[in-house]
């Protein structure tokens, strides 16, 4: 990920941050060795602290990965919360599961294998958070199922919201463009109030009305 912040502003915000606990230390590790593109722990304590805050008690993720975001959200649950993540990758689905399974978040989460729009399509639950990390071009054509699966009050968020930058440029691939147009759809969505927040990557955040 380009950064959009100046290094020195983004290495002071992440020293800030309290020390994880090795399981997590450990997929942070893993991920940087093997390009992983997790989240990381600015935007995995922004997550919990959302959670946390809104006392979100039903959780849908799109981009399970090695379950690394799946981690900080679950431990903003409480006793009555759960987590429906999706993962497109079986082996990447069952490696989260291990990783969940160590977390003790094993009852508290399902990952469901699927290509996020079909199984977005099946799921019958309603949501009070929904986090958005999935392949860039599925971002516009899910927008609109997912704030109708959100409960009022509820909350979308959306990770690579900048890509790096390009979105505030003229490029035109593919991806920058999609990501351009789920911006765009997203803050003037009338079901939303929404704001694309300058952290890591940017990240977008919806309030259902
Ligand atoms: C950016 S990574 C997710 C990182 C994770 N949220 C974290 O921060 O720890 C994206 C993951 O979503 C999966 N994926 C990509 N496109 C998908 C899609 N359309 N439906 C479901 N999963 C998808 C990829 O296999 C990959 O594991």
């Amino acid at each position: 990920v380009q950064r959009i912040t100046h290094q020195y502003v983004e290495e002071y915000l992440y020293q800030l941050l309290p020390e994880r606990d090795p399981l997590l230390a450990r997929l942070e590790a893993e991920a940087e060795a093997e390009g992983w593109p997790i989240v990381g722990p600015l935007v995995g304590r922004f997550l919990y602290l959302l959670v946390k805050s809104i006392r979100a008690r039903r959780v849908l993720e799109l981009g399970t990965a090695i379950g690394y975001s799946t981690i900080w959200l679950g431990r903003g649950l409480d006793s009555e919360g759960f987590i429906t993540s999706i993962e497109v990758n079986h082996a990447t689905a069952e490696r989260a599961r291990r990783n969940l399974r160590e977390a003790g978040l094993d009852r508290v989460v399902r990952v469901i294998e699927g290509a996020a729009i079909d199984v977005v399509r099946r799921l019958k639950e309603r949501f009070d958070l929904i986090f958005v990390d999935v392949d860039k071009e599925t971002y516009p054509e899910i927008l609109d199922p997912l704030v109708a699966m959100l409960n009022s009050g509820g909350i979308l968020v959306a990770d690579n919201c900048l890509w790096g930058g390009s979105v505030a440029t003229d490029e035109k691939s593919p991806l920058t463009s999609a990501l351009r147009r789920f911006n765009h759809l997203a803050m003037n969505n009338p079901l939303l109030e929404g704001i694309v927040l300058p952290i890591r990557d940017g990240l977008f955040i919806g309030l259902k009305k």
